[in-house]
């Protein structure tokens, strides 16, 4: 399979360093307890508080600060990570991508306006956090012009590469464990799964009606 990173060689380079936008402030207890209380409206008991607050935390350091990887929700379907997570990222802003979205996007747009879409480009021109959400539904491998492509594992690549580049985190759900990582994104990717995400397991039944 054909790497899109071979395909998009030039990550985005930062504008000047006076354009950017300040590194977003800590979030405050009156902020925290608002979201805690958004959740609860939808209904969130208390089980999986302590992950929620983690990804609350994820809100005051988006971007570029020292040893702060992503976030990897892993847990059965049905337990409201897609929903706990959109909660968070419309109160902060950061784009949820659905991953059947971002093969849709691959399949349907220029090569540089997808390279767009996973940096989540802002107005300055710098990558953002991005939600990529429902990890491992999307189909491997799709073809583009004949050529067979692993999309998410290439999208992870090029996340990587921003992360360790920018400090730029990504947050992902998904209903896959270990030994289903690494068959559907391989090794290496495990590896640097490791490398740029905490891990966090979300818990409970289904409410899914
Ligand atoms: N803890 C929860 N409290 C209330 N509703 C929930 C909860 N978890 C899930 N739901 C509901 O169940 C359905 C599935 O949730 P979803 O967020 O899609 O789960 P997941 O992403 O973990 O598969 C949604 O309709 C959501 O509104
Ligand atoms: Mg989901």
């Amino acid at each position: 399979m054909k790497a899109i990173s071979s395909l998009i060689p030039q990550l985005p380079e930062l504008r000047k360093q006076t354009n950017q936008p300040a590194v977003r402030p800590a979030v405050t207890d009156a902020q925290r307890q608002e979201i805690r209380e958004l959740l609860a409206d939808a209904g969130f008991d208390a089980v999986n508080q302590g992950v929620y607050d983690t990804l609350i935390t994820y809100g005051s350091r988006e971007v570029a600060h020292a040893n702060t990887k992503g976030l990897f929700l892993t847990g059965p379907a049905g337990i409201g990570k897609t929903l706990g997570v959109s909660i968070l990222a419309a109160k902060f802003g950061w784009p949820v991508l659905p991953v059947a979205d971002v093969v849709s996007a691959f399949l349907e747009v220029s090569e540089a306006d997808f390279q767009n879409f996973i940096s989540a480009m802002d107005f300055w021109g710098v990558p953002r956090m991005i939600v990529l959400d429902d990890l491992g539904v999307e189909p491997v491998p799709v073809n583009r012009f004949g050529t067979a492509f692993n999309v998410l594992a290439d999208v992870l690549d090029v996340r990587y590469r921003l992360f360790l580049r920018y400090g730029v985190r990504t947050i992902v759900t998904t209903n896959l464990g270990d030994a289903e990582l690494v068959k559907r994104y391989g090794f290496r990717m495990d590896d640097r799964l490791n490398q740029m995400f905490d891990f966090a397991a979300v818990t409970g039944e289904s409410r899914r009606k």
